[in-house]
């Protein structure tokens, strides 16, 4: 069976595609620098799939440290989830931000060639659609103006990758434009554990529910929307591991390839909705208030998903209850996340 680096496999989404990819048969190796995530996640992977894991602490813009994985491991295939994601940091940081998750895509590129390793798939996101187009977004429009530095990272890693493709006739690239994930594994003994103040809606709602944060704000509910709350289309993190595990299969049956492949649900959902499915699934309470709107914030974002359906013959299994279900199951059963 073949053998799948996993840069970043650490974190939110990594650890959730190393359980799928194993459960499909496939090796798994993670490099992590744990600069947002712990090796525990990977401890727990072992746990949930009763198989060991080879696990480097590793800089993925880091030369040497790439040619120590590369030169003792026979490696298929690359998926680059490496980078720093917090789009308010970004705009504080830009630098730090340009400087991390660019160098990763061109020090793992580098390495690959050199090896002789020629499958990479891309975490990408759907903010690379920008504020120009409509939704439904399709592959096929234009990346448009990001609003922050992380937004602007993923346009130019995407332009990296492709131009990378276009000149070796050897690379195959594969570039995953993620919606919003949510939700855990089923175990609940892996999820999202943010550091600090969580940016992102659903762990602040969990905090909220386990009473380790008082209120969620909901930013705005003046927008042109069903309900006046920003819609966005949440999609399970096992489905979307299970996404990577038929892009590894599309790119490893291709001679070459470089295709672009939205993965949501292509249901959005409002904010207003996610605290009330959460409040029914769960039995439990959400404290929130309407607060003003957060800069930056589009009032609709989701997916015409036909393309990851026609193509790799993916599509998401799971419901927004199942969603809320999970989320709170790994907060419940972890309140301070990895960290016991
Ligand atoms: P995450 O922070 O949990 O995982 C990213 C991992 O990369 C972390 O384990 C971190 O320690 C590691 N990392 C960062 N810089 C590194 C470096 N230089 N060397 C080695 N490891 C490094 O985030 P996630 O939610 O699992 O996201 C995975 C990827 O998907 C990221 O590239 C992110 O930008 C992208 N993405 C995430 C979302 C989302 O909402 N979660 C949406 C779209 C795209
Ligand atoms: C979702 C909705 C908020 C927090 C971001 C990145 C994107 C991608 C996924 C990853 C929005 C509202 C949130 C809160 C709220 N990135 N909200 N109160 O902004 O759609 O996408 O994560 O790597 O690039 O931009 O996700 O979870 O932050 O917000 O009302 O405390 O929840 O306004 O409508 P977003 P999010």
């Amino acid at each position: 069976m073949s053998t799948i680096l996993l840069a970043g496999g650490a974190g939110y989404i990594g650890s959730h595609t190393a359980v799928e990819l194993i459960n499909a048969g496939y090796d798994v190796i993670v490099a992590d620098n744990y600069a947002n995530s712990s090796p525990e996640s990977i401890s727990r992977v072992e746990k949930i799939t009763g198989k060991k894991i080879a696990l480097y602490e590793a800089d993925v813009s880091n030369a040497a440290d790439m040619e120590k994985i590369f030169s003792k491991e026979h490696i298929d295939a690359v998926i680059h989830f490496a980078g720093l994601k917090a789009v308010g940091e970004s705009v504080q940081k830009p630098l730090l931000y340009y400087r991390n998750n660019i160098d990763t895509t061109l020090t793992l590129l580098e390495t690959m060639a050199k090896y002789n390793v020629n499958n990479i798939i891309f975490s990408s996101s759907a903010t690379v659609y920008g504020e120009a187009n409509k939704v439904p977004y399709l592959e096929t429009m234009p990346r448009g103006e990001c609003t922050n530095p992380y937004g602007w990272t993923k346009s130019m890693m995407e332009q990296i990758l492709t131009d990378a493709a276009a000149a070796d006739e050897a690379l195959s690239v594969v570039l995953l434009r993620y919606f919003n994930p949510i939700g855990a594994h089923e175990s609940g003994m892996i999820g999202e554990d943010p550091q600090g103040i969580p940016n992102n809606l659903m762990p602040y709602v969990t905090q909220v529910a386990v009473g380790k944060r008082e209120c969620l704000t909901i930013f705005g509910n003046d927008y042109p929307t069903k309900d006046g709350t920003c819609t966005r289309d949440y999609i399970h993190v096992v489905d979307l591991a299970k996404g990577h595990v038929k892009a590894i299969g599309y790119i490893l049956s291709q001679d070459k390839c470089c295709d672009i492949f939205n993965l949501g649900t292509g249901t959005p959902y409002s904010v207003t909705e996610i605290v009330e499915t959460f409040e029914r699934v769960n039995g439990v309470k959400v404290n929130h208030i309407y607060g003003d709107r957060r800069s930056g914030d589009l009032a609709e974002c989701y997916a015409n998903a036909d393309k990851a359906l026609e193509v790799l013959g993916w599509k998401t299994e799971k419901t927004l209850e199942d969603m809320c279900r999970d989320s709170w199951n790994w907060q419940k059963q972890n309140p301070n996340g990895y960290r016991g």
